[in-house]
């Protein structure tokens, strides 16, 4: 199969008015990625090397979108909405080039399996013309019936349409279907819009290659791969079952999830094995754990990099362009953003570190903060290796600590510091004996005076 070409064409037009939303329907995300990327993730995954994206409402910003999220997929406009067979047809161009297989998929519809769309190509590559993409909802009702005998399908009927016993098969369309490339533009083009909503219907092919004697056949996919959103529970719902399927693949990969109904992925996260995570943490895009980590509970972490045996929270906010070294530490109540933690850092409590290096083995103490913005610019800090910087001190940047440098607790520290060289910025202490227990007479004495006053 791998031989031959395949187009998909994925129809997105619509203008998805149930998500009471100014973004286009197929633009909301699951895990991260538009709902649309999911659906050309998973042509990708099944052998379309070639993706035709069909567009209409809010056609700016899915040309947008496109380009970053799907940047091979090529956009089509349908300027009016006049059904799915006329929504593929605005893909003439791209099916015109000639490709053996066509998959016709819905943007709308982000759970479908490569498998089942890999199935379907399966029985092109047999000789089927036309296979169509069924599954079995708990309820039928409101999905047209796939219309079998002797393994072969003859048609596709809408509820409307059905007779009593008709209404009886469990079997659904589930919109997307597989064509032969070179049948496609000639069944297309013989549907007619003869029908209730004066619509071209996509699903009249399957009469018309039919009565040409051609090969229709259905396959079936599960529930999930045919779940179409319209509104914003189902995307919820997506999203549910989305995060379930990947928690169930983490775990198979060497993961411990203790609570994995609490821990959230992101399209694109990578995790190696031997990691365990906690209950309640959030991955957002772009992060890659090598392995070997803890992720305490309670973690929000997105587009980090953390490599192995590193110790991660409770409580600790890495955000884009953390980068933890081998066995770094980022402990509670810690926010890190785009700084490297070198190998054996730690980075224990209640610190903020923002545009930085912390040097191997260097240890930031609790409440140390790098002032990396006046408010216009950011600026840098540089911790060198083994440093040590006290609590509750303050880095004012652009400075650098040397390779040793020892900073004392509560130093505002504005000059970079030499290697090895200790530095204070904070005023020098003051003890004068005796003054405490004079100081605590004199009060005592006049809170006295007062109340003797009142009492008059
Ligand atoms: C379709 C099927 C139905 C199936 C159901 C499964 C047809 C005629 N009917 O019905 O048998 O059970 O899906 O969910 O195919 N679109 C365009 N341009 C158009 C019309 C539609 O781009 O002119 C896009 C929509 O944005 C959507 C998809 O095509 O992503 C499906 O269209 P929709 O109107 O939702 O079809 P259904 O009535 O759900
Ligand atoms: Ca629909």
């Amino acid at each position: 199969m791998s031989q031959r070409s395949c187009l998909s064409v994925i129809l997105a037009a619509g203008e998805g008015t149930r998500m009471k939303s100014a973004l286009p329907k197929v633009l909301h995300q699951i895990a991260g990625l538009p709902m649309v990327a999911h659906v050309v993730k998973a042509a990708e995954a099944a052998g379309a090397g070639s993706q035709a994206l069909v567009i209409g409402h809010g056609a700016d910003e899915m040309r947008k979108a496109t380009a970053k999220f799907a940047p091979k997929a090529e956009t089509f406009v349908q300027e009016k909405r006049l059904g799915t067979a006329h929504a593929v047809l605005a893909a003439r161009d791209a099916i015109s080039k000639g490709y053996d297989d066509i998959l016709v998929m819905f943007g709308d519809t982000p759970l479908i399996e490569a498998e089942a769309l890999a199935n379907a190509r399966q029985k092109l590559a047999e000789g089927a013309a036309v296979v169509v993409i069924g599954f079995r909802p708990p309820n039928p009702t409101g999905y047209g019936r796939l219309i079998e005998t002797g393994g072969k399908l003859n048609a596709i009927r809408e509820e409307k349409d059905c007779s009593a016993e008709e209404k009886k098969i469990g079997f659904c369309n589930a919109g997307m279907m597989a064509v032969a490339g070179k049948h496609a533009l000639d069944l297309l083009d013989r549907v007619g819009n003869k029908n209730a909503k004066d619509e071209y219907y996509l699903t009249d092919i399957v009469e018309i290659a039919g009565a040409k004697g051609l090969d229709v056949v259905a396959t079936e996919a599960s529930f999930e791969s045919a779940l179409g959103i319209n509104n914003r529970a189902e995307l919820a719902q997506a999203e549910g079952i989305w995060q379930q399927r990947r928690r169930h693949e983490v775990m198979l990969s060497g993961v411990t999830l203790i609570a994995p109904e609490s821990v959230y992925f992101s399209y694109d996260t990578e995790i190696g094995a031997d990691t365990i995570v906690e209950p309640n943490v959030w991955f957002g895009p772009g992060v890659k754990i090598a392995g070997g980590a803890k992720i305490h509970a309670f973690s929000h972490i997105e587009g980090a990099t953390i490599a192995s045996n590193c110790d991660v929270g409770p409580f600790a906010r890495l955000r884009p362009g953390a980068d933890l070294r081998n066995k770094a530490k980022v402990g509670n109540f810690c926010e890190v953003k785009q700084a490297v933690i070198e190998e054996g850092a730690k980075v224990n409590h209640l610190t903020y570190i923002g545009d930085a290096r912390v040097g191997a083995g260097a240890n930031i103490g609790a409440g140390t903060i790098t002032c990396n913005y006046d408010g216009y610019s950011k600026f840098f800090t540089d911790i060198g290796e083994g440093a040590f910087i006290g609590s509750n001190s303050s880095l004012v940047a652009p400075v650098t600590i040397g390779k040793g440098g020892y900073i004392a607790s509560g130093s505002v520290i504005t000059q970079s510091v030499p290697d090895d060289a200790l530095a204070f910025g904070r005023a020098r202490q003051k003890t004068i004996p005796g003054k405490g227990k004079e100081l605590r007479e004199r009060f005592a004495s006049a809170a006295a005076k007062k109340k003797a006053a009142a009492d008059h």
